[in-house]
């Protein structure tokens, strides 16, 4: 460590202390271990949305993770509190993928087709307040890494279809999960008229998939599988369902971040770990299981460039602001827009 590190390592931890029982810092996983160590509460993104809405005493709540998670705990928070992104710049380039505009245009010829009362919309917990919005306000739910399979499942009870956005992935990956069959579940292509889908297709569809994805788990191939089996036959393969269907099918186990961590706390020591997720959280957790072989399922690192716009230096930043009595960069999402994806939050949570 240098010793301008040390430095504001050192401030950051006299503004904490200065400000006990006023701020409380969320930390996802994939932040870097400079951030992740001044975390109060750290977790995946329901948990972080659980800490959020429990977390009533405090003042403001630090969000070090991206734009969208953010959101989700200024929508569940209390009304005195603020959210604060110490870096406006971190964003999640997969919930860009969907726009409140093209899911509504999409929805309206997906309803001129199948009806709309027999569809029922899902979100990604990665896409904008405003999509959470529209979503809660047409009956349907937000989900998560860790529940997508359970809120695909009460969907489905509710509607003939489920139209699910923004990532393709953990939406075919949930849906093969509840054992629905390939030409049950159809693509839905932005900017393409029907999504690229014939009447007949979206008529016989079980799910319908916004075709996001995150550029991440893109990189997971299950050539690297192959690889790996040969390389330590005893290796246990876990991928996050962000990846592909088919990388899913190849690995042993799939999970959300916290399910990861779980899964790798709970091995024997001596164990080997392949492991298809964001760089920082394989790395930290090579470093906390020392007796285990810990490794990145690909061979260059993967890294989300959104979640590492959280630096010492912008946390410093806001809590020198907080110290001062200053709020920086408050995430605030209206009032109208946040009574529409709080039903579709709540609707997850209780699920
Ligand atoms: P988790 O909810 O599993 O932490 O995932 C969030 C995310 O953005 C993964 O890319
Ligand atoms: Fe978004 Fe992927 Fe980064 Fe997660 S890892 S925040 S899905 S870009």
């Amino acid at each position: 460590m240098t010793r301008q590190q040390e430095n504001l390592f050192e401030q950051i931890t006299a503004r904490k202390k200065e400000l006990a029982g006023k701020v409380l810092i969320l930390c996802h996983h994939y932040q870097h271990e400079d951030v992740f160590q001044f975390a109060d509460l750290t977790g995946d993104s329901l948990k972080l949305a659980r800490e959020a809405a429990e977390a009533g005493e405090y003042p403001y709540i630090i969000f070090c993770g991206v734009h969208f998670m953010a959101e989700s705990a200024d929508i569940l928070k209390a009304d005195d509190q603020a959210v604060i992104l110490p870096d406006l710049n971190a964003g999640c380039p997969m919930a860009d993928m969907a726009t409140v505009d093209q899911v509504a245009a999409a929805w309206q010829e997906l309803a001129d087709v199948c009806g709309a009362q027999r569809v029922v919309p899902v979100t990604y917990v990665n896409s904008s307040a405003r999509i959470k919005a529209f979503v809660g306000n047409l009956g349907g739910s937000v989900c998560t890494s860790s529940n997508a399979e359970r809120v695909l499942a009460w969907a489905l009870a509710r509607g003939e279809k489920v139209f699910f956005f923004p990532d393709e992935h953990l939406g075919r990956n949930s849906s093969k999960a509840l054992g629905i069959a390939d030409d049950e579940i159809v693509v839905w292509r932005r900017g393409e008229k029907l999504g690229g889908n014939s009447a007949a297709q979206l008529a016989g569809a079980k799910t319908i998939l916004w075709n996001g994805y995150c550029h991440v788990h893109q990189e997971f191939l299950v050539r690297q599988i192959r690889e790996w089996r040969k390389k330590a036959p005893d290796v246990r393969i876990i991928v996050h369902p962000e990846s592909p269907w088919e990388v899913v099918r190849a690995a042993d186990f799939y999970g959300s971040t916290e399910r990861i961590i779980d899964a790798v706390r709970q091995s024997p020591p001596g164990s080997t770990w392949a492991i298809g997720t964001e760089v920082n959280l394989v790395n930290r957790l090579k470093k906390q299981h020392g007796d285990k072989h810990i490794d990145l399922l690909a061979p260059t690192p993967c890294t989300c460039a959104t979640m590492s716009c959280i630096t010492p230096v912008n946390l410093l930043w806001v809590l020198d602001n907080l110290a001062q009595g200053k709020v920086v960069n408050q995430i605030r999402v209206d009032a109208e827009t946040a009574a529409g994806a709080k039903l579709a939050l709540d609707r997850m949570l209780e699920i």
